[in-house]
């Protein structure tokens, strides 16, 4: 037997290869956006046009005003300020762009299905079937279709069955090049990256399809960082690394829920655990629960790939860290009613913090929908602050879930700009995410408007427990 080992990248001396002077990227979301930002300020000789069906926010990218692109990150602005109009575009043509390329990213949305067989488990890859149509319709000279998306493994292969049964007679070559950025640390994830990945065939025509990829990386990626494999190690290795990273998240908040039984401190067991070297320190810290795009949708897919191969162990398995998940998030808002004597009805609970992280303005699986989700169950009337989130995303994160009505929606939740109007007469205040301005308020003039008892429940475990006591509040965190 053969062991494939994934290999690092040699430097490339043949002159075989494509050349590349246009990249096209389809979808100008979290992942498109950044990426393509990134590949285009260290690529200045490549025209990197990013396409997106949405004009809404092909626009926002396209804003005059920087501050105004549609995806908060930081640095993102000045790469983009930049590289547009140089050799960056972001426009609505797709048809001309995927014409144009040598290079196709796809960098679409693949949620959860929510329809039909795999319903609630596998990832729906309308968006990414309906692109490699568009492509096969359209090239009409080689080209190399990379999917950049976090994809269920075997996707390469239905792209590859699309393009090559009904393309033009045009040779295309698919590689899987997973994207292991996190949101709100985009810009240095990408500018030095931990690893690249670039998936492909063994053929001779899939090794120069790796190595034009390889050579643009390298342009600010240092060879030994960017490794190849083939096309299914590197799709399973976006999901596995992101069900290994969710499930640290998990197994810390599991124990939380022991240290509030028995009187430990999870920072302090994190602490002791994480320095030795074999568990280390990072993705230990205990929240009210893991949100983002990525990693439920990528366990559910985990899960459902393995129950389809009838590994019900192996499924069982990783479909634990969805529960605990759920779990962490549902008694965060148990212990909120059950603490404010067992009733919230037409109390107001100031919310601190929307999105899933700090330093996004993304809130897609936020914890923070869930739980005011169950506290409006509860009759209470949530206030909400975060820096990045504007009302209507709240509104449309809320209106998703159809537990209610808009209009009540709307009527038991309400907006602010401002986090002191927002904590302004409020029975308990919940931290959600943990963006480092909440620290930083003036907790005395936040206690002194609000009904009193005044209870935090620190989501995050962000804030000053000491002075939170000292000037009066009831302060509650995970895992003490
Ligand atoms: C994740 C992966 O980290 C990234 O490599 C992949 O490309 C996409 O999915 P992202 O979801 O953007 O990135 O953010 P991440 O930093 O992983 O955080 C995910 C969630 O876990 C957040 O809600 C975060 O608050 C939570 N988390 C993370 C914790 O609760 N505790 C931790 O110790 C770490
Ligand atoms: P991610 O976090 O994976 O980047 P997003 O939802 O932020 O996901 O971005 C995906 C983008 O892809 C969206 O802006 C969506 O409009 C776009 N998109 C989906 N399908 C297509 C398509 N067929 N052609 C062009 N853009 C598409």
């Amino acid at each position: 037997m053969v062991l494939e080992q994934p290999q690092v990248a040699q430097k490339n001396d043949k002159t075989t290869n494509m050349k590349v002077t246009k990249i096209c990227c389809i979808g100008a979301g979290y992942v498109g956006g950044p990426t393509m930002a990134v590949i285009a300020q260290k690529c200045p000789d490549i025209e990197v046009t990013v396409v997106d069906l949405n004009a809404e926010r092909i626009a926002a990218w396209n804003d005059k005003d920087i501050n105004n692109i549609p995806i908060y990150e930081p640095g993102l602005g000045e790469i983009v300020g930049e590289a547009r109009g140089r050799n960056l575009f972001f426009s609505t043509e797709v048809e001309k762009a995927i014409h144009e390329a040598q290079l196709i990213f796809i960098s679409v949305n693949t949620p959860t299905k929510t329809y039909g067989s795999g319903k609630g488990m596998a990832a729906d890859l309308k968006y990414i079937e309906l692109c490699a149509r568009q492509i096969a319709r359209i090239a009409k000279d080689d080209k190399i279709v990379v999917e950049k998306s976090t994809l269920p493994v075997r996707t390469a292969e239905a792209i590859k069955s699309i393009l090559n049964h009904t393309g033009n007679g045009v040779q295309f070559q698919i590689l899987s090049n997973p994207e292991f950025l996190a949101e709100g640390t985009a810009v240095q994830d990408l500018l030095h990256p931990d690893r690249v990945l670039i998936g492909g065939e063994t053929c001779e025509e899939g090794q120069k399809a790796i190595q034009t990829l390889v050579d643009i990386y390298a342009h600010w990626v240092p060879r030994e960082k960017i490794l190849t494999t083939n096309v299914w190690s590197s799709e399973l290795s976006k999901l596995t690394a992101n069900a290994f990273l969710a499930q640290r998240v998990s197994s810390i908040n599991a124990i939380s829920e022991l240290c509030e039984k028995t009187g430990a401190n999870v920072n302090e067991v994190a602490r002791a655990i994480g320095m030795d070297s074999r568990i280390g320190p990072k993705f230990l810290k205990a929240s009210v629960g893991f949100g983002g795009s990525c990693f439920q949708k990528d366990i559910l897919n985990l899960v459902y790939i393995c129950k389809s191969f009838g590994l019900v162990e192996v499924a069982d398995y990783w479909e634990q860290v969805i529960i605990m998940n759920d779990h962490q998030k549902r008694r965060f808002g148990n212990n909120i009613v059950s603490t404010l004597y067992n009733t919230v009805a037409d109390k107001k609970i100031a919310f601190l913090g929307w999105a899933f992280k700090k330093d996004t303005n993304d809130t897609r699986e936020s914890a923070a929908i869930y739980i005011a989700d169950d506290l409006v169950n509860e009759q209470a009337n949530i206030a909400v602050y975060d820096p990045k989130v504007d009302a209507d995303q709240v509104y449309a994160d809320l209106d998703y879930l159809k537990t209610r009505n808009v209009e009540k929606n709307r009527k038991k939740v309400t907006v602010f700009e401002d986090p002191y109007e927002t904590c302004h007469h409020a029975h308990a205040i919940a931290i959600m995410t943990e963006w480092d301005e909440f620290a930083a308020y003036d907790w005395q003039r936040i206690y002194d408007n609000m009904q009193k008892p005044a209870f935090v429940f620190d989501g995050r475990n962000l804030l000053d427990e000491a002075k939170l006591r000292e000037i009066g509040f009831i302060y509650q965190s995970i895992g003490s």
